[in-house]
């Protein structure tokens, strides 16, 4: 009898999957690791408390062949505080999410924390379509299910790179009320208003299994009036509550813009701005603003330009918290590593001593630092004032979400 040899992938990533991926859930912690005691924890976080740094969660996506630049931007943005969770879309191969699981399964720190997860299986997705909101809502799902107090929601993509270290961005948000909504959003809608609102749209990733382009049809409808429509820049950073919101959905009309966007192109520019805007819960909550920084093309093209090492001093000096799009390896991101994130010594004082990364994979350095403890740098100064200028003039007016 012949018995044919099976191919040691499904083993692997069985095994990752019951380790890694979506494995021991755990909330935020404060308190000294010691190496000695293996991996337990002390003192769980007060997360939510004011005057307490929050916890951010993260959902980074990626497709095909950009595993490396998801976990080059993971250990960017990496604190022992925030959760993170990544997902890759059909376009990548097994083999791929593979190689990924375990290079996060490999880095100690993640291991030690146990914040960082994976989506294990992937679907199709694409950026212009539906199916992108599908796959945001479907992280945040994640997120809110793993449990664990976090504060804010934060989406990446791989071209995306953080221009303020962890450090600026929880000291900055520290004195914020929790329930800020950090939304870009105008009810303007110009030439948006025929090719976005009134075109319909028919995305086949939300029912092929590969990637496919959406495609437009040849009818139109009427704009709805039965909302107003608010739209602008498609990343954002929402408050936990919200998220709950458009995740459990108790009201209808979460459901019902969901619904309603599922025809709509670039969903993720409109969703949650006018699920923001039409709730008198939550419109008194947004702050019009995406604290990312972009350069665009004149006439603007769909995606921002490229930057490179000329946009440097802009990017430093912006006062946003993340940028994008970057290529991959760009000489820009590691000079962003070296000067802004100083990603080559110990950023934050969570890391034991200087040099600790290092010191800590090679199990030499005795605890891990307080991962309460935050020290922003000259940039987590510029980003606390601007932030704090968006806030104030958003307290000013009487109408969050102004309509035109
Ligand atoms: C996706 O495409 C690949 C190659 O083109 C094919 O082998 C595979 O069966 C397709 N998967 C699905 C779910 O359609
Ligand atoms: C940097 O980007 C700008 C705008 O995209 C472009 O005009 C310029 O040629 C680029 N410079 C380099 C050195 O690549
Ligand atoms: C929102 O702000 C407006 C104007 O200040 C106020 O009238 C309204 O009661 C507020 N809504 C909530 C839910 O706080």
């Amino acid at each position: 009898m012949r018995i044919s040899r099976s191919s040691p992938w499904p083993i692997l990533v069985a095994f990752i999957a019951g380790t890694v991926i979506l494995g021991v859930l755990t909330s935020s912690f404060r308190g000294v690791w010691n190496p000695r005691e293996g991996l337990e924890f002390v003192a769980r976080t007060p997360s939510g408390v004011p005057g307490f740094p929050p916890a951010f969660a993260y959902l980074i996506s990626g497709t095909g062949g950009e595993s490396k630049r998801m976990l080059r931007l993971l250990k960017a943005v990496y604190h022992p505080r925030n959760k993170y969770l990544l997902y890759m879309d059909a376009v990548s191969s097994e083999e791929e999410r593979t190689a990924l699981a375990v290079c996060v399964r490999l880095e100690k720190v993640f291991r030690v924390f146990r914040n960082v997860h994976m989506v294990g299986k992937s679907y199709a997705v694409d950026s212009t379509g539906p199916s992108s909101l599908a796959a945001t809502l479907h992280g945040a799902a994640v997120l809110l299910k793993m449990g664990g107090e976090w504060d804010w929601f934060v989406t990446l993509s791989s071209s995306d790179y953080p221009i303020v270290t962890q450090d600026d961005l929880l000291h900055t948000f520290t004195d914020l009320p929790r329930d800020l909504n950090f939304v870009d959003h105008t009810s303007d809608l110009g030439w948006k208003r025929y090719h976005r609102f009134e075109r319909i749209t028919v995305d086949p990733n939300l029912y092929m299994g590969n990637n496919s382009k959406p495609f437009i049809a040849k009818e139109s409808r009427r704009s709805p009036d039965a909302f107003t429509i608010f739209t602008g820049s498609p990343w954002v950073i929402l408050s936990r509550s919200f998220v709950e919101y458009c995740v459990h959905g108790w009201e209808n009309l979460p459901r019902q813009l969901l619904m309603y966007a599922a025809n709509v192109p670039f969903p993720l520019e409109f969703y949650f701005h006018t699920v923001l805007c039409n709730s008198p819960q939550f419109r008194n909550t947004t702050v019009n603003g995406d604290l990312r920084f972009f350069v665009w093309d004149n006439p603007p093209k769909e995606e921002p330009l490229l930057l490179n090492m000329t946009h440097f001093r802009r990017i430093v000096r912006s006062g946003a918290a993340f940028a994008r799009r970057f290529a991959e390896d760009d000489v820009v991101l590691r000079n962003l590593d070296r000067k802004v994130l100083r990603r080559s010594s110990a950023a934050g004082r969570w890391r034991c001593t200087e040099g600790a990364a290092e010191a800590a994979e090679k199990a030499q350095c005795g605890s891990w630092g307080d991962i309460g403890a935050v020290e922003p740098g000259p940039s987590g100064r510029r980003l606390k004032s601007s932030v704090a200028g968006l806030v104030a003039e958003e307290r000013r007016r009487s109408d969050q979400c102004r309509s035109r």
